[in-house]
């Protein structure tokens, strides 16, 4: 397989993942309702709204946002022998704002039960690496409100910088927490990478 050939065959996997399209199913439904929205910890880490339970509609609407993405919304999954055989843990989502600017931010989940195990970060950069070779973008970005210390610490081992902090800017159980904007650049992750194409 020549060059090319090899790297489109493998851009949607990576060491130990692999990645696939959301579908507008039910089985994607539930499992992004089950698995994460109804865990109270991993919405709300990833969601500074209002902390509250949300409902099987809120969060069909949330995955028709998701599965209509025009740049990328993909459920992560562990490998099986074909796609049907693939099992989700998580999904990752990197939305253009706006795609002119080839700027685009990411949002991710993993269920509880896959948590701590390496796998964020492995998705994290597999995520760096689709967007700059095949995402077309230059830069992308992050929102992580401080008390995610897990998320910070896994986006800045990744590579990510801190662009600003928003003072205060997420009230939770009795406590104002400021919020941390991360990106990297085109060329820092060609730096990191060490590559140029
Ligand atoms: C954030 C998330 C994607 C990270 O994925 P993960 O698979 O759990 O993370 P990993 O196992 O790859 O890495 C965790 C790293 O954080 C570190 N860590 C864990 N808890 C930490 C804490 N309280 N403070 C600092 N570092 C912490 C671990 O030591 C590990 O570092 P290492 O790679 O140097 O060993 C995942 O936990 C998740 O989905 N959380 C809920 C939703 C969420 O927070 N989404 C992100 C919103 S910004």
């Amino acid at each position: 397989m020549d060059c090319i050939t090899s790297a489109l065959a493998g851009a949607f996997r990576s060491k130990r993942l692999v990645y696939r399209a959301i579908e507008d199913n039910d089985a994607d439904k539930s499992f992004l309702y089950t698995q994460l929205q109804l865990d109270p910890a991993t919405s709300a880490l990833s969601d500074p709204s209002i902390h509250r339970p949300s409902n099987r509609k809120e969060s069909d609407q949330w995955v028709d946002i998701l599965v209509s993405n025009p740049l990328l919304s993909v459920m992560i999954c562990l490998p099986g022998d074909s796609l049907k055989d693939f099992v989700p843990i998580g999904y990752i989502s990197i939305k253009g704002l706006p795609m002119y600017q080839r700027r685009a931010s990411l949002s991710i989940q993993i269920a509880p039960a896959y948590q701590n195990r390496g796998y964020g970060s492995e998705v994290i950069n597999w995520a760096m690496d689709w967007s700059f070779k095949w995402g077309g973008l230059h830069s992308l970005t992050l929102g992580a409100s401080l008390y995610n210390e897990r998320a910070v610490a896994v986006y800045r081992k990744a590579g990510f910088r801190q662009e600003g902090i928003s003072k205060e800017a997420v009230y939770r159980n009795r406590k104002w927490w400021d919020t941390v904007q991360m990106a990297i650049l085109e060329q820092e992750w060609e730096a990191l990478r060490g590559t140029k194409n």
